[in-house]
């Protein structure tokens, strides 16, 4: 089929690469031309494994192009739109600017009987108020949510664990069919899948992100009763893990979640419940966002402590800067929150991701970067492991403990073995355990 993806950032430039993979013919399309250049070259923009090898081939093959002209587009069956909806500057809904200006820019260009299929995570109701917009030009609209996880990026689109198609009743059997194409070599290999209405998946992405955050609140809420009570969040996680009806994924306490999605989400779902008079209704969301800010105050306030509530000149390793491990993003990150507010109370922060050291460098150049692992860890008088990169759950304790100056650790994601980490000599501090 002939597609065009509007959004070239980590869901649009996979998205691209991934359906030109499958044998697609695929345009990419972006207003960023630094970005357009970069990709078209066959250079990732961001860090995302297996990325590289899928666009250079998808380049190779002639069935992958990018650029900045809507024009481009004008020959595709569907257009996928997948630029951001980050949090609005002035409040917690989300900042529908790039989906509505991607909608006018494409609106030129939609041939009759194309279907434009939104990507993006949007607030309940933006497919309605768009399907209108596109209506006159003979094109229609579905909504297709995204569910895919950074650092597996390349995997989800292509084995998504389920697709879900909201789409007009009125054309439901001509839209499911164009988007059953598109996705053939999944539906082949019997991947579940959804067809409903507009609200119904708009929805269903939100509340797939909610309930994701709320359980990691929730396993943090009981790492605050754990550090009370002397209990162990993470046996406790294992434990009530072993319940099929619990799960152990997603259940592993320490500074909380961050990324491009999880918290914009449940705040721009609060805010759109408010908007529709049921506020009340996802009320508890405020408490998931609040028990995870607080655990990024809560290693913060562990170091501070540990040096007797002076920090000042103290100088403390912070291992990890990017969101989540096999990534580079740094938004809204707790790792990288940990390290500024350190800095801010005056200690000598020395940082270390394996990934993300210059994006967090063009965000805070305040901040000194190590150029390794051994040279953030160099003279430490404190160490505070914040991002769950498999290169920090391998450190030696014992090894370690020879570069620091103090041997004192923070496990804010509580991948270190604490018995271990003690025998070598260490002061360790997990997150509820
Ligand atoms: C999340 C969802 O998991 C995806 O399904 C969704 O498609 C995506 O948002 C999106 O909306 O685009 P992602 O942001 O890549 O994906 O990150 P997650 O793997 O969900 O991790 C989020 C944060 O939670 C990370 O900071 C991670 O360290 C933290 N986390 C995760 C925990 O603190 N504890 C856990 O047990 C799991």
């Amino acid at each position: 089929m002939k597609l065009s993806v509007i959004g070239c950032g980590y869901l649009g430039a996979v998205h691209a690469a991934a359906m030109a993979s499958l044998g697609h013919d695929v345009v990419g399309i972006d207003v960023d031309e630094t970005k357009i250049a970069l990709l078209a070259n066959g250079e990732t923009p961001f860090f995302e494994p297996g990325l590289d090898e899928i666009l250079r081939d998808a380049l190779a093959s002639g069935r992958l192009r990018f650029s900045t002209d809507y024009a481009e587009i004008a020959d595709a069956d569907v257009h996928f739109i997948g630029v951001g909806t980050p949090q609005r500057r002035d409040g917690a809904g989300a900042d529908l600017t790039y989906v509505d200006s991607a909608i006018q820019d494409i609106l030129p260009h939609l041939k009759p009987g194309s279907l434009v299929a939104g990507k993006s995570t949007v607030p309940v109701g933006t497919a309605a108020r768009l399907a209108e917009i596109v209506a006159p030009s003979g094109a229609r609209l579905a909504w297709n949510p995204e569910f895919l996880r950074e650092g597996f990026a390349v995997k989800d689109t292509i084995e998504p664990d389920r697709l879900v198609y909201g789409v007009a009743d009125a054309t439901r059997d001509e839209d499911t069919a164009i988007l059953d194409a598109v996705y053939a070599k999944a539906l082949a290999a019997d991947t579940p899948r959804l067809v409903t209405d507009y609200a119904t998946a708009e929805l269903v992405k939100v509340a797939a992100n909610s309930f994701l955050a709320t359980k990691i609140s929730f396993i943090n809420a009981m790492a605050e009763i754990a550090e009370v009570t002397g209990a162990d969040v993470t046996q406790l996680a294992d434990a009530i893990g072993h319940d099929v009806r619990i799960g152990r994924r997603f259940l592993n306490a320490g500074v909380g979640f961050g990324g491009g999605c999880l918290p914009k989400d449940i705040r721009a779902f609060a805010a759109r419940a408010e908007e529709l008079g049921k506020g009340e209704s996802v009320a508890f969301l405020k408490q998931v966002d609040e028990i995870n800010l607080r655990r990024r105050q809560r290693v913060v306030d562990l170091v501070v402590d540990s040096f007797d509530g002076q920090p000042f000149d103290r100088r403390v390793a912070v291992l990890g800067l990017a969101f989540k491990p096999d990534s580079d993003d740094i938004r809204d990150s707790p790792a990288l929150d940990v390290a500024v507010r350190l800095k801010g109370l005056g200690a000598e922060v020395v940082s270390y991701d394996p990934e993300a050291m210059e994006t967090a460098r063009r965000a805070h150049p305040q901040l000194t970067y190590a150029a390794s692992l051994d040279e953030a860890l160099r003279g430490a008088e404190a160490v505070v492991v914040v991002t769950e990169w498999k290169q920090f759950r391998a450190l030696d304790p014992e090894r370690t403990a020879e570069l620091v100056d103090r041997p004192v650790v923070f496990d804010g994601r509580n991948i270190l073995d604490p018995s271990a980490w003690r025998a070598a000599g260490w002061t360790y501090t997990g997150m509820g355990r």
